[in-house]
């Protein structure tokens, strides 16, 4: 005997018409219902497709009167029935019903999401729910392709998928925006001779916090297994209460033995136009769903970064373009200063209209970990922006000299207490080796047009909220 899931046809392939025609069984909630005591018109969603299927009650069903007519937006429904070519407009198969389960009903009074549009905050209230929308189905399954195209990309390239840790004791990045993790008595820890936490005491014997990268650890494997990458939750205490910003958000982080910035670079744009072909191949209807109701094209410039070969720009002749462009921007531009992301959108989007690599960043803008150029300033970093939301990929040749490593570790201020392993790396067997960090919200950001990276991720964390 089948068990209840096996007995199920898919809307998705009902519609793609691997179905064939005769007795199936689907399973859903009704999006709609309309109707009268004789029959009535259900649109059932079960979350394979971004359309739902039509199904067909006549009201001599013996449960038609108690339960039919109750059924409303939101209730979930088993349906059996024959499958027949629709003889109605907008559709070219219906179901009709032999008979109807009702899993639950959802008063109408009570049920989150009506019929009226919705708008993406309100949405974000009841995120429990909303995977139940057309576009916020469609979402998911484009975050789903996109995260198994990544793994795909990567196995196919040699790359090993490695975990690195989530707890950790050092804020890699340095720019002191970790959350701590702590087993100590917060209203009464105790305390050093000099009054301060004494974290000895603490559930690791030092002071832990969850991860901001990890990139350390990747680099550790990468010199010993040559390609290897990352991909987790990553979380950042940075108080912006931006549309690029999450508190939790999902980061890529390849990491790769003797690749210096230049393939990198190319291993960045190889990876975005897998990914990019792979979406276009396969969620052609969520794209074309979400794209409609967003007003905001974005399959032409996705097919673009297909075709034409990602901008490589550096730093400073990004900040003579910015100069140059007779623009007044919010945040003036001066070289040494941060790429806001009024800038940053510029260039890609109205200079070179194309995803755009800015690489050799001045050395104080950056981590310690980058590679150092020769003219001392500047560091073989590399960041990734892309029209509609800036940066994307956040990545450089790491430093693999040990006494430059240290000198920069010493004048930004970064204590080597907790990362004698990672100067291991230089001082047995080091060679070069470069990696990047790619947001995986902010790339469903550009692919799908979404304004904000609260509504690609199911549940956000962000300053203030943790609701779910
Ligand atoms: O540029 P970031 O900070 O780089 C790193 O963390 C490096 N360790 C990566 C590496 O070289 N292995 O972050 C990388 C990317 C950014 O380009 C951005 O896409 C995303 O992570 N990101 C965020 N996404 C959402 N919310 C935030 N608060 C983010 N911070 C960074
Ligand atoms: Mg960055």
């Amino acid at each position: 005997m089948s068990t209840a899931r096996e007995a199920l046809t898919t809307i998705a392939d009902i519609h793609a018409e691997r179905v064939a025609l005769g007795k199936v069984t689907i399973a859903g909630w009704v999006r709609t219902r309309r109707g009268s005591k004789k029959f009535s018109f259900l649109e059932v969603n079960d979350g394979t497709s971004g359309r739902s299927l039509q199904v067909v009650i006549d009201g001599s069903l013996p449960n038609y009167e108690a339960e039919i007519l109750a059924l409303t937006t939101g209730a979930s429904v088993r349906v059996e029935g024959q499958l027949v070519s629709s003889p109605g407009q907008g559709q070219k198969f219906e179901l009709q019903a032999s008979s109807v389960k009702v899993y639950g009903l959802a008063d109408p009074e009570k049920y989150p999401l009506q019929k009226k549009d919705m708008t993406y905050e309100y949405l974000r209230d009841v995120a429990h729910l909303r995977g139940r929308t057309a576009t916020f189905a469609g979402i998911f399954r484009i975050r789903a392709r996109v995260s198994q195209a990544i793994h795909r990309f990567f196995s196919d390239n040699g790359f090993y998928y490695i975990h690195s840790p989530l707890l950790t004791t050092s804020d890699a990045e340095g720019a002191g925006e970790t959350f701590q993790v702590t087993t100590l008595p917060l209203a009464q820890p105790p305390r050093t001779a000099t009054g301060g936490i004494d974290y000895s005491k603490d559930f690791f014997g030092a002071q832990a916090m969850l991860c901001v990268t990890g990139q350390l650890e990747a680099e550790a494997l990468a010199l010993g297994l040559g390609k290897v990458y990352t991909f987790g939750p990553t979380f950042r205490a940075e108080n912006s209460n931006t549309s690029r910003h999450l508190s939790e958000f999902w980061m890529i982080e390849p990491e790769m033995a003797f690749y210096e910035l230049e393939d990198n670079m190319t291993l960045a744009q190889d990876m975005i136009r897998y990914v990019v072909k792979d979406v276009l191949d396969h969620c052609a209807d969520d794209l074309e769903n979400i794209v409609s109701r967003n007003g905001v094209e974005t399959r032409e410039y996705l097919r673009m970064a297909l075709e034409r070969p990602f901008v490589r720009v550096t730093y400073t002749e990004a900040v003579d373009i910015l100069k140059a462009s007779g623009r007044t921007f919010e945040y003036p531009v001066e070289w040494g200063e941060d790429l806001k992301s009024e800038h940053e959108r510029y260039l890609c989007e109205e200079h070179f209209k194309a995803p755009t690599i800015v690489y050799n960043y001045p050395s104080v803008l950056k981590a310690f970990y980058m590679y150092q150029n020769d003219d001392g300033k500047t560091v073989r970093a590399m960041d990734l922006l892309m029209p509609g939301i800036g940066e994307v990929i956040g990545g450089s040749q790491r430093e693999d000299r040990e006494h430059v490593l240290l000198e920069k570790m010493k004048t930004k201020g970064i204590p080597s207490e907790h990362l004698e392993w990672y100067i291991d790396l230089r001082r047995f067997g080091g060679v070069p080796h470069s990696g990047f960090g790619l947001g995986l919200e902010r790339l469903l950001v550009w692919i799908t047009g979404m304004g904000n990276v609260r509504d690609v991720i199911p549940f956000p964390r962000v300053p203030g909220v943790c609701k779910f």
